[in-house]
């Protein structure tokens, strides 16, 4: 088996994190032990572009399970385990990609994965897809169709489809339920957090957070700061979501207004250049900058690095560039996804849905995706609810079922 990564010894250190998330994952346990005997994806080349971390390892083990020939590439530089990439090829998954790589070796990464002609795509961010659309197109005849995790990654393929370019048909896994509901506002909320503090060693309580962005990820992340005891800062486009936000009990206000009082700037708005030169300039010394969408571009970091005298590595995963006039301004991460970078990604409880969504999409592309149009699709509805029956079962939490009485009641107009 062909693959490259940076340490197979550090593998049992991987199986061992493995092992461990894969015990709080029922929802993917229970897709295995029903699949499994059936091999659904015998004869399928799975393809993935995902965080490689131990939550991604235990879905690619099961599309392995499942019968498929896999390949997978970490999505982000900073978010590839190398622990976790050794464990992967000795079960079996062709792995390309390394901690730390760089754009040319992140590039060649996602050609390798793709090399053997993948016919089911698991992607996160987009990069599969745009990659085939852009140097390989001679793959995408073979290629049934593909699932999307992220925010981002949506909208570049509704970018693609806007222009008539989407190669196959694609499910959006981010849009499902299942997903945003629980990944983007729970996961996000603590996975965040839990980034910034193993990072910083920062206390949160008493600070202002600004969190840029109030979408289903901000919501979270801006909940969890106000329970940390935060002042909560928000800046928003939305006018609804901007309300929402003051009806959370955050502020509102533009990033300028917010530059100058921040002490940490979190950024969720999948836009480029959120926080930039202006706000730099009048921001206070030492503050601390972490972005947790999915591209390292909210940030403007080489505006950052123009304005500085000097830069060094105050910590791991944290870079002090310094300003002319002494102030101090810290980012986390390289400006890539915090959660990931700086920590190992949403909470393994919350995988289990994302990830059990990915792994319904991908059997879903592989049966039906002949007959589908090349559109950006949701995750069928009748899947996205059997994902959260099994969570809810796993949890011992039964639901109330309509009496023949409420049934009729609620079919009729009648109201005597
Ligand atoms: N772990 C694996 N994939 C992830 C994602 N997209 N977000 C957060 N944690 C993850």
């Amino acid at each position: 088996m062909e693959y490259k990564i940076a340490d197979r010894s550090l593998a049992p250190l991987g199986h061992q994190k493995i092992d461990w998330a894969w015990r709080s994952m029922p929802v993917l346990n229970a897709l295995k032990k029903r699949y499994e005997p059936l091999q659904p994806l015998k004869g399928v080349k799975l393809s993935a572009c995902l965080h490689l971390e131990a939550k991604t390892a235990c879905l690619l083990r099961v599309f392995k399970a499942l019968g498929a020939e896999v390949r997978a590439a970490g999505s982000n530089p900073l978010s590839t385990q190398d622990d976790i990439c050794a464990a992967l090829v000795d079960s079996g998954v062709a792995v390309f990609s390394h901690h730390g790589m760089n754009a040319d070796e992140y590039h060649e990464n996602l050609r390798h994965t793709l090399a053997f002609g993948p016919t089911v795509i698991a992607d996160d961010g987009a990069d599969l897809v745009a990659t085939l659309v852009t140097d390989m197109k001679e793959l995408i005849p073979a290629v049934r169709g593909a699932s999307e995790e992220t925010t981002s990654g949506v909208k570049r393929l509704k970018a693609m489809e806007e222009q008539g370019i989407l190669p196959f048909p694609i499910i959006s896994v981010n849009d499902a339920n299942s997903k945003y509901l629980f990944d983007n506002r729970y996961g996000t909320g603590q996975s965040v957090w839990d980034g910034f503090m193993r990072t910083t060693n920062s206390l949160v309580a008493g600070k202002v957070v600004v969190i840029a962005g109030y979408g289903w990820c901000g919501r979270g992340a801006a909940m969890r700061a106000r329970a940390l005891g935060a002042r909560v800062v928000v800046t928003e486009l939305d006018p609804h979501r901007a309300f929402e936000a003051v009806m959370d009990g955050n502020e509102v206000m533009t990033m300028a207004q917010a530059a100058p009082i921040g002490d940490i700037f979190l950024t969720f708005t999948g836009n480029i250049h959120v926080i930039r030169r202006e706000h730099f300039e009048v921001m206070k010394d030492n503050a601390i900058l972490g972005n947790a969408g999915h591209f390292d571009v909210e940030i403007d970091k080489n505006a950052l690095a123009d304005l500085a005298v000097k830069r060094d590595e105050a910590r791991v995963n944290i870079e002090t560039f310094t300003l002319p006039d002494g102030r101090r301004i810290n980012l986390l991460g390289e400006g890539r996804l915090v959660n990931l970078a700086c920590g190992d990604g949403h909470p393994i409880e919350i995988m289990d849905l994302s990830f059990a969504l990915q792994l319904e999409s991908a059997l879903y592309v592989n049966e039906h995706g002949r007959k589908l149009e090349n559109k950006l699709m949701d995750v069928p509805e009748e899947i996205d609810r059997r994902v959260m029956v099994v969570k809810l079962a796993a949890a011992g939490i039964s639901l109330d079922q309509l009496t023949e009485e409420q049934r009729a009641y609620m079919a009729d107009w009648r109201e005597d």
